[in-house]
């Protein structure tokens, strides 16, 4: 067992990538999700068979909540308490695109307030809520496992890469980065690290629609390594950073993107 684990959004896409290598190395876990229930709960059972699979006992416990809500982040957090009493990992992973790409001439406000809304005000203050919770239990004692609280936050390429047909998105994505050098250094002396995984190009729902686009960019060269992410990549990098394989790095940015970022000539 790896203490427990709340990830957003683990319904589908990268989020449920994550809950399945997390369950493959014996977390708990907290399934996220925002109403789409029995996609969760697919998730769910999936990683117990996953983490069965390896010889690993595991919970699976989902829980609905829009995290762009007050009142659901809170809900959260209690969900996690009364079930497990503890919290080891949060991955902010929830994220949403805008419903219509639409060029920053045209964009509106609504598109913009719902994307602050889920992609940082969501992450922002949840992530306040459960280090708090973090440090209590620090201060507690947590036994029998040892107690090496952490956060994870799901950016993207977006951040720093310029997409004028959705630049809600890349302003939500560009606020969102500052989440992780700022609670990096508020909690470090908590003994709780903090990361941001960027990823590249992954192979989910949200890319659906632009696949075709996508996968000419891939072919053409975009990406050093030539082919979509999956899921499991990213998830991969998330049961890294649980099994505390960095434990001198907090701040830090993770990028799995395929090389995307490498600057070319
Ligand atoms: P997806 O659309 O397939 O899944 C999103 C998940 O977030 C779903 O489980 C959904 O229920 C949940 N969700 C959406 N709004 C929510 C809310 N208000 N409260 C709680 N849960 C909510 O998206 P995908 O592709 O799996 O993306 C996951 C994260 O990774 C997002 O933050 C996205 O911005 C980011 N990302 C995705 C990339 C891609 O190429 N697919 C690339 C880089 C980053």
């Amino acid at each position: 067992m790896n203490g427990v684990s709340l990830i957003t959004g683990a319904s589908r896409g990268i989020g449920r990538g994550i809950a399945l290598e997390l369950a493959k190395i014996g977390c708990d876990l907290v399934i996220n999700c925002a109403s789409n229930l029995p996609a969760a709960e697919r998730t769910s059972a999936d990683c117990l068979a996953a983490a069965r699979a390896v010889g690993k006992t595991i919970r699976a416990e989902v829980c609905p909540a829009n995290i762009g809500i007050s009142a659901d982040r809170l809900k959260l957090i209690e969900f996690a308490r009364a079930q497990f009493g503890r919290l080891d990992l949060l991955v902010n992973n929830a994220g949403i695109a805008p419903e219509v790409r639409a060029d920053i001439l045209e964009a509106t406000e609504e598109s913009f307030d719902r994307l602050i809304s889920v992609n940082v005000k969501g992450p922002y203050f949840l992530t306040q809520l459960a280090a708090r919770w973090m440090i209590e239990q620090g201060r507690a004692g947590v036994s029998p496992v040892p107690f090496a609280p952490k956060i994870i936050t799901i950016t993207s390429i977006s951040a720093y890469t310029a997409s004028v047909n959705r630049g809600d998105y890349c302003v939500a994505k560009a606020a969102l980065s500052m989440l992780t050098p700022l609670y990096a250094a508020r909690l470090a002396d908590h003994g709780i690290n903090v990361y941001e995984i960027r990823p590249g190009i992954i192979a989910t729902d949200m890319t659906g629609p632009v696949k075709e686009k996508y996968d000419r960019l891939i072919a053409e060269g975009l990406t050093p390594i030539k082919r979509w992410g999956t899921p499991e990549d990213v998830g991969r990098a998330v049961a890294a950073i649980a099994r505390d394989l960095l434990p001198f790095s907090t701040g830090e940015v993770i990028n799995v993107d395929g090389g995307f970022h490498i600057r070319r000539l």
